[in-house]
């Protein structure tokens, strides 16, 4: 695996292997690599000749009060995780090679869903992630990029970019990794204590009881918000942010569940911020069955 901090020799590699008529995965990624990102790495691997992966602690999408100092950077374990993945290129840039004029004057403008949940939470956060990933994007070139499901709202902001701006670029999907009590993988755990640790799954618990009240027949969404908050409220350790239950395909808040829905939620537990979503499954099947009736 070669690792570069240099955007020219990325871009210079992606063209060799593209010229060679293989196809290039790109995951980009802030580091702390876990099985989360394993995920996408190993995906890429299988279905790209070429694989390539970023590793860049982006300032622009971290707010004033955040945690851009305290984010983990473990560079020469990172380094070992991607190369037994199977990386061909790691590309480490230092904040000189992707800002060189400084924070740029010009930037991606996230649209309205930029402003709703994350983007509420924290202000500036996608403008900033859609500069940084527009930019990797222009510096790999035509490639399949791999973003992860934990990140639903990012996931449908990159689409949504791509498809608005024409990049040359398939945004492939990767389901969720998480440990056995249901937590999702997050470089962010790491700031969770033991105490914290066992509250943290209150999240996913959350989000499986409104699976399970819609599996009952359930289709009243503030049904699910009211038990996802009570789920979260019942755990002293987590403080809420937000609930959700947005349409998957529009991203708009539903009125009631009559097509695939996913809920999303929001909680600080300690000093972590976390997130997490589940599309629920019966809802997708239920969008199939009218579909198929039409
Ligand atoms: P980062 O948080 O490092 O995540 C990199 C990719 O890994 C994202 O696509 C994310 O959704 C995915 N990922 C994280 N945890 C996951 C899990 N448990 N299961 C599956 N995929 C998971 O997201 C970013 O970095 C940045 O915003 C970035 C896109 C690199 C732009 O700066």
């Amino acid at each position: 695996m070669e690792v570069t901090g240099s955007a020219a020799r990325l871009r210079a590699a992606c063209d060799e292997a593209r010229a060679g008529g293989g196809e290039v995965g790109f995951v980009p990624t802030m580091g702390a690599l876990h099985q989360g990102h394993g995920r996408l790495l190993a995906t890429a691997r299988r279905e790209c000749s070429f694989l390539a992966a970023s590793i860049f602690v982006n300032p622009l999408q971290f707010g004033p009060g955040e945690d851009l100092a305290a984010y983990p950077r473990p560079r020469t374990r990172d380094q070992a995780v991607a190369a037994s993945l199977g990386c061909n290129l790691l590309f480490t840039p230092d904040e000189s090679e992707m800002y060189p004029k400084g924070r740029p004057q010009v930037g991606i403008d996230p649209g309205p869903l930029g402003e709703r949940l994350e983007g509420a939470f924290r202000p500036g956060h996608f403008q900033g992630m859609l500069t940084a990933v527009a930019k990797l994007f222009n510096m790999v070139g035509p490639c399949r990029a791999y973003f992860g499901e934990k990140d639903a709202q990012q996931l449908a902001m990159v689409r949504r970019m791509v498809a608005d701006l024409s990049a040359p670029v398939t945004v492939v999907p990767v389901p969720t990794v998480r440990e056995i009590d249901g937590l999702a993988l997050s470089s962010r755990n790491a700031y969770l204590g033991p105490d914290e640790r066992r509250a943290a799954p209150a999240l996913f618990d959350a989000l499986s009881a409104a699976a399970t009240l819609v599996r009952q027949g359930e289709r009243d969404p503030n049904v699910l918000r009211a038990e996802m908050a009570k789920r979260i409220g019942a755990e002293p350790l987590a403080k809420l942010e937000y609930v959700a239950v947005v349409d998957d395909r529009t991203w708009e808040e539903m009125g009631r569940i009559d097509g695939p829905a996913r809920v999303l939620v929001a909680a600080r537990v300690g000093s972590a911020r976390l997130i997490d979503n589940l599309l629920l499954p019966d809802t997708v099947e239920n969008m199939r069955a009218i579909e198929e009736e039409a």
